[in-house]
């Protein structure tokens, strides 16, 4: 596959860092996954103002204006064969002489590349999945999409071991994410998700499940969600740029609800795909 590294498009496999990249040596940099749908780029304006944040909390300069970043990915989307695609945008702090301290006078590296949309199969979407908990031990500005994922790396695993989709992760008794989704609970017909704050990644389709729930009627509420709550709830949900809308069926090998995908995630999930046409 073709992609992007600082001006120059070119094959994957020839595409070449330093090994002195502070994305190597110190994970110091930001990424983005921004999903592709027939060709189409699906809330990319979200996705690169989410970009400039991240880059804005790590003091890393915007190499490009969101119109420059939106010409590249269509450029990238072009240059590639599936009609369904995720674009990875990664900036790291550039290549210096390993020093913690930021460099000077040093250029970002910027990467893109594209791959096929990783479509959830039909049997996971229509039965749910399974999930385990387990502690949030990552650092605690995990609103950051830094690249610095091995707490996030280590989270997954273990529900890799336990042959489960998800690590759902608890921090002081609360939901605050999964090692790389958003979850949600349905509780008495209402939707809730934790606390938008430092502990987790606002994902974009938070923004875009409030719009959805508008649309079809269903109550949202942000507020503290306890592990208590998560172990009773009726329905759970994970979102991101990849599984969309994905029901759980089982959380620490026990039914959620009626271990099935419940009403509340079905109709967000026909809403979601009414919203990528
Ligand atoms: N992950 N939380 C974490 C820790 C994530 O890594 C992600 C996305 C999300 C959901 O965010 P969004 O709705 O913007 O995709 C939440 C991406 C897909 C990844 O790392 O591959």
């Amino acid at each position: 596959s073709e992609c992007y590294l600082n001006g120059v498009f070119q094959p994957l496999a020839q595409c070449q860092v330093s090994v002195l990249d502070r994305g190597f040596i110190f994970g110091d940099g930001v990424y983005e996954v921004i999903p592709v749908y027939g060709r189409r780029v699906f809330r990319a304006d979200d996705h690169l103002a989410r970009l400039s944040r991240s880059l804005d909390a790590v003091g890393i300069k915007n190499p490009s204006q969101a119109n420059d970043w939106l010409a590249l990915v269509r450029e990238l989307i072009a240059r590639n064969a599936p009609d369904d695609q995720c674009i990875y945008i990664q900036v790291t702090r550039g290549v210096a002489k390993r020093d913690h301290a930021f460099p000077q006078g040093v250029e970002p590296t910027v990467f893109m590349m594209s791959f096929p949309f990783p479509h959830v199969p039909e049997q996971k979407r229509a039965q749910g999945v399974a999930c385990i908990t387990a502690p949030d031990l990552r650092w605690r500005n995990a609103h950051i999409k830094s690249i610095s994922l091995l707490g996030n790396v280590l989270a997954r695993q273990l529900s890799v071991e336990s042959d489960a989709t998800e690590t759902v992760l608890i921090r002081d008794g609360l939901l605050t994410e999964a090692s790389a989704s958003n979850v949600w609970l349905v509780r008495n017909g209402r939707l809730a998700a934790p606390l938008r704050d430092h502990d987790k990644l606002e994902g974009i389709r938070v923004g875009l499940l409030q719009e959805l729930c508008g649309e079809i009627g269903v109550k949202l509420e942000f507020r503290p969600i306890s592990e208590w709550e998560l172990r009773c709830a009726d329905e759970i949900l994970l979102t991101s740029a990849t599984k969309e809308v994905l029901s759980v069926a089982t959380l620490d090998g026990k039914a959620v609800g009626q271990g099935k995908p419940g009403p509340v995630a079905t109709a967000l999930y026909s809403a979601y795909q009414e919203a990528k046409k």
